[in-house]
C-alpha cells in the first residue's frame, strides 16, 4: 500500500516540501504521497489525531509547532532532545517518533564543499531556534570557536550556556559590537530572519576574504544582501536552501532507510522560486 507523508504548520500554503518530496517519489518510482496540511497555533493535538486517523506514515513539523509538538511524542530522537525541537516525525502504529534534521541540514552542505570545520572560528548572528540547531552542530564538529551575537544579549548569553554544556568554546556580543570584526573568522553564518524582507545585511564584511565561509540560512530570497556582499569579497557562500534541501533529504532517509536523490530533490526546490 502507498505511503503518506506531510508537512504541518501555519502558514503552510508557501511550504517547499511537497515539492522537494514528490519528486523524489517520482525519481524513484515510489508508491507515496506528501500533502501540507495547516493546523493553527493551539489546534496541535486535533491535528495530531485527525493525522494518526488517516495513518500518516511521517510528517515535517514547522513553524508555530516546533517546540509544542515535543509533547505528542512518544519516542524522541537524540537530535531532538538535544535541540529541544522536532521538524521530523515517524508514525509506527500510532508510536509517534520524533527528529530534528535541521542540524544535519545546516552541516550538509559545508560537508559537501569539503569546509573544515574543526580549528575553525566561527561568528554566528542570532540566537532564536535555528541557532540552536546550528550551535549543536558546530558542537558536534568540534569548531574551535563561536561567538555568538545577537541584538538581545541575553539570548546570546543562554545560547553559550548551551555550547558550553555540549563542549563548544563559546561567547555572546551584541550585533553592534561585531563592528569590523568579521575579518577574524573562518565562517559567518546568518541566523537571523534578517534578508527575508530584503534588508541590508546586520553587519559588515570588510576585510573577509577568498577563505572566508559565509552561510545565510535565509533562503527566501535565494539571494540575500548578505550574501552579495560575500560574493564581492569572493568569499566561499552557502544559500539557505541549501541548508532547506539538506534537512529534507536528511528526513527522506529517515522514513524511506534509503539513498534520497539528491538532484532531483534540488531541482524540486530550486524550481518552486
Ligand atoms: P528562528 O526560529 O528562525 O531562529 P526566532 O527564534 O524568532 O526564529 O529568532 C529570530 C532571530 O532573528 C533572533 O536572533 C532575533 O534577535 P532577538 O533575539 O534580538 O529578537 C533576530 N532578529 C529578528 N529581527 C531582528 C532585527 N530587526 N535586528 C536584529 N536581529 C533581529
Amino acid at each position: 500500500m502507498g505511503k503518506t507523508f506531510a508537512v504541518i504548520g501555519d502558514p503552510i500554503n508557501h511550504s517547499l516540501s511537497p515539492n522537494i518530496h514528490s519528486a523524489a517519489f517520482r525519481e524513484l518510482n515510489l508508491d507515496c504521497s506528501y500533502i501540507a496540511y495547516r493546523i493553527p497555533k493551539g489546534e496541535l493535538e486535533e491535528g495530531i489525531e485527525s493525522l494518526k486517523k488517516i495513518k500518516i506514515d511521517g510528517f515535517n513539523v514547522t513553524i508555530p509547532h516546533k517546540i509544542e509538538m515535543m509533547k505528542y511524542l512518544d519516542k524522541i530522537d537524540e537530535s531532538c532532545s538535544l535541540i529541544g525541537a522536532v521538524n521530523t516525525v515517524v508514525n509506527n502504529d500510532g508510536i509517534l517518533k520524533g527528529y530534528n534534521t535541521d542540524m544535519e541540514g545546516f552541516l550538509e552542505p559545508i560537508k559537501k564543499k569539503k569546509i573544515n570545520i574543526a580549528n575553525s572560528n566561527v561568528l554566528l548572528l542570532g540566537a532564536g531556534g535555528a541557532a540552536r540547531a546550528i550551535v549543536a552542530g558546530f558542537a558536534k564538529e568540534k569548531a574551535k570557536s563561536i561567538t555568538i551575537a545577537n541584538r538581545t544579549i541575553e539570548k546570546a548569553n543562554d545560547l553559550v550556556e548551551f555550547a558550553q554544556k555540549i563542549s563548544l568554546n563559546a561567547n555572546s556580543i551584541t550585533i553592534e559590537q561585531v563592528k569590523d570584526t568579521a575579518k577574524n573568522y573562518n565562517i559567518i553564518v546568518n541566523a537571523t530572519s534578517i534578508g527575508l524582507q530584503n534588508e541590508s545585511s546586520l553587519i559588515s564584511l570588510d576585510g573577509i576574504n577568498d577563505k572566508t565561509v559565509v552561510y545565510d540560512i535565509v533562503y527566501m530570497p535565494l539571494n540575500t544582501d548578505f550574501l552579495k556582499k560575500a560574493k564581492e569579497k569572493n568569499a566561499i557562500v552557502i544559500f539557505g536552501y541549501e541548508m532547506l534541501l539538506g534537512q529534507a533529504i536528511r528526513a527522506f532517509e529517515i522514513w524511506h532507510s534509503m539513498e534520497a536523490p539528491y538532484n532531483a530533490m534540488k531541482k524540486a526546490l530550486l524550481g518552486g522560486f
